[in-house]
């Protein structure tokens, strides 16, 4: 959850660059940032807050100058947001940054205090970095410390922590080396002309380089301004793939938006027309690299999908998706109950991962637990070369491009396209669905980008903001819908509750009078989705009921049928579009929704408190 950037350059101070980094890297982790450089002493900054305040404190108290360096930006786990709690942590002659849990760190650092060690801070990283300190100090036993001591150490190291970790380190007598290792923590390098980086992803150093290696669990190694080594668990030195990402420095910033989850909400046209050529071939062949086979594809039984918030809501909607087109029963569950519940799993059952960042820790729990199954298991994500792509059979990359505000809204939209790819490839792999109906398809998700695009609109937007205006002083929202509009109900109210703090519940219609009815009363807003189809009716009379009860009613609907407009108080009119395609517009007013009435509540839309955006931890 935490970010970490890191660089060696042939020339120049490395400072700017890192705290650049930072700034692209803040929503991992927001609560505290500190930076290190490779200069006499081991030179930290670290301040409370957001980078902005290190960057200040390093303006009033610069480091010196040092082409080396290693910067952090904190998600707390162990031990308050403070000062002294932030990274780097240092021990003797080594100054690391680290984001993961190492699990075991009371009982190391018993045994530290035993030693006559001192603590300074309430945090495990500062184990970690005592941890490889002791290690050093035993190789240091043999003779004089190189980059293979450091190696032998970290080795040693890995083989004592339990947990996760991505690590960034300097070692004092090792000039112009950065040190890391990885395990169960996303870590990259970036390879450039100037210099090399260790990142904790991409983003970090996108404005720099477009080649990265990806880091494999358990790997280790250094990188200096010109080369890089990266070695297993068993110390061997591996070649590891680079790999080239044509994502564009500009897709990290904000394009002019106020906030990166707007200029996202608005990405949505975009990345489905973008989602869809990258999937389909000029045939209109559907996944045509997509490496299981269709024999394979027809021998399920059941598919089951895994995931956490958005995600989750989107293979909630996949559900309806997959069953229709491919006459398999679906089952959804999340990835954090799915993972410990001992599953009833075997060969003739399909896992489906969804994940933006392909980094979520019980996600990829998950995934583990699927294959010692002898489940098949595969992805859909956004970011290739993440640790889930990795685990899976294969994956289908959605492509949003960067996903930088803590609400996920852009990937949600290209989850739901992917997963109707993939029922259309198994549809037609079970002979479920002929070529006709497969085109009928595709034609319709190309043709939804016109109504995304006109829900878009200035003025949808600008009528979504006045609602949201009248109503953000309310303190309780219920967000109802039916059938496939019930993900999107829970979508919509995740989104409300964590950038406005609000309480917001997503309800199945018709679930009311077994209960939350009971909650209505006029403080309440209820946002009802009222699409045309066989439950329009049915919603309607959930309607009625919470009506007559006192709510505000903001109603969604893509009919002109009186009925609902009358009842509502507010009304969000949504192109009519087949049924099929319509949850992918439900969703784009409650995203809106959303983030105006946060806007209006004054709060911090892309780093909502409490929260980051790469859950790497359980
Ligand atoms: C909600 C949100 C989170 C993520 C969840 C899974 O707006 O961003 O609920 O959807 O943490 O993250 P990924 O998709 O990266 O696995």
């Amino acid at each position: 959850m935490c970010g970490i950037v890191a660089a060696c350059f042939k020339n120049g101070d490395v400072v700017p660059t890192l705290v650049e980094g930072l700034r692209c890297l803040e929503y991992r982790g927001y609560d505290s940032a500190g930076l290190a450089v490779l200069a006499p002493g081991l030179p930290v900054r670290k301040a409370k807050g957001r980078v902005e305040d290190l960057a200040q404190l390093i303006e009033q108290n610069p480091l010196p100058d040092s082409s080396v360096g290693i910067a952090h930006t904190r998600w707390a786990t162990h031990g308050e947001p403070s000062q002294v709690n932030s990274h780097p942590h240092r021990a003797g002659s080594v100054v690391l940054v680290h984001n993961g849990i190492l699990e075991n760190f009371e009982s190391l650092k018993e045994s530290f205090v035993e030693e006559g060690r001192e603590f300074v801070s309430q945090t495990d990283s500062e184990v970690w970095a005592a941890l490889l300190d002791h290690e050093i100090g035993l190789v240091r036993k043999d003779g004089p410390l190189d980059p293979m001591g450091v190696m032998r150490a970290l080795n040693r190291s890995m083989a004592r922590a339990r947990g996760s970790y991505g690590l960034a380190i300097l070692v004092e007598e090792l000039p112009g080396l950065v040190f890391f290792a990885r395990n169960e923590s996303p870590l990259v390098l970036g390879l450039s002309p100037d210099g090399n980086y260790v990142a904790s992803d991409v983003q970090a150093v996108l404005a720099r380089t477009h080649d990265f290696i990806y880091l494999l669990e358990g790997q280790c190694g250094w990188i200096d301004a010109e080369s890089f080594h990266v070695f297993d668990r068993d110390l061997g030195e591996v070649q590891p793939e680079v790999e080239h990402l044509d994502w564009d420095a500009e897709s990290v910033g904000k394009s002019g938006y106020e906030h990166f989850m707007l200029k996202e909400i608005e990405e949505q046209g975009i990345v489905l027309a973008q989602t869809l050529s990258s999937t389909t071939s000029s045939k209109d062949r559907i996944l045509p690299d997509f490496r299981v086979s269709d024999d394979t594809l027809r021998s399920f039984d059941r598919i089951v999908i895994v995931a956490c918030g958005t995600a989750l809501h989107a293979g909630r909607l996949g559900r309806y998706i997959l069953e229709e087109a491919t006459g398999i029963p679906v089952d959804v569950d999340f990835a954090s109950e799915f993972r410990y519940r001992n599953p009833l799993l075997g060969e003739r059952d399909l896992v489906l991962a969804i994940s933006q960042s392909g980094e979520t820790a019980d996600t990829l729990g998950a995934v583990k637990v699927a294959r010692e199954k002898g489940a098949t298991a595969v992805a859909i994500c956004n970011v290739r070369g993440s640790s889930l792509c990795r685990l899976v059979a294969d994956t289908i990359l959605t492509q949003c491009g960067p996903e930088i505000g803590v609400a996920s809204t852009k990937a949600f939209t290209a989850q739901v396209l992917a997963i109707h790819l993939l029922a259309m490839r198994v549809g037609m792999a079970r002979r479920q669905m002929g070529e006709e109906e497969l085109l009928r398809r595709l034609q319709l998700l190309r043709s939804s980008r016109t109504a995304i695009e006109t829900l878009l609109s200035h003025q949808v937007r600008s009528h979504i903001a006045e609602v949201a205006k009248k109503y953000a002083h309310k303190s309780v929202y219920f967000f109802l819908g039916r059938g496939a509009d019930y993900p999107i109900a829970l979508e919509g109210a995740l989104k409300l509750k964590e950038i406005s703090y609000l309480h917001a519940e997503g309800y199945p219609a018709g679930e009311m009078k077994h209960g939350p009815l009971a909650l209505v009363s006029e403080d309440m807003v209820v946002v009802a989705l009222a699409g045309e189809g066989p439950v329009y009716d049915k919603v309607l009379g959930n309607m009625q009921e919470v009506k007559t009860r006192g709510a505000k009613l903001v109603v969604l609907t893509n009919t002109d049928k009186r009925e609902a407009i009358e009842l509502a108080d507010d009304v969000v009119l949504i192109p009519r579009t087949d049924p099929l395609v319509a949850p992918l517009l439900h969703v784009i007013p409650l995203q809106y929704l959303a983030y105006y009435v946060a806007l209006e509540r004054g709060c911090e839309i892309d780093k909502p408190r409490n929260l980051a955006k790469s859950v790497t931890v359980e």
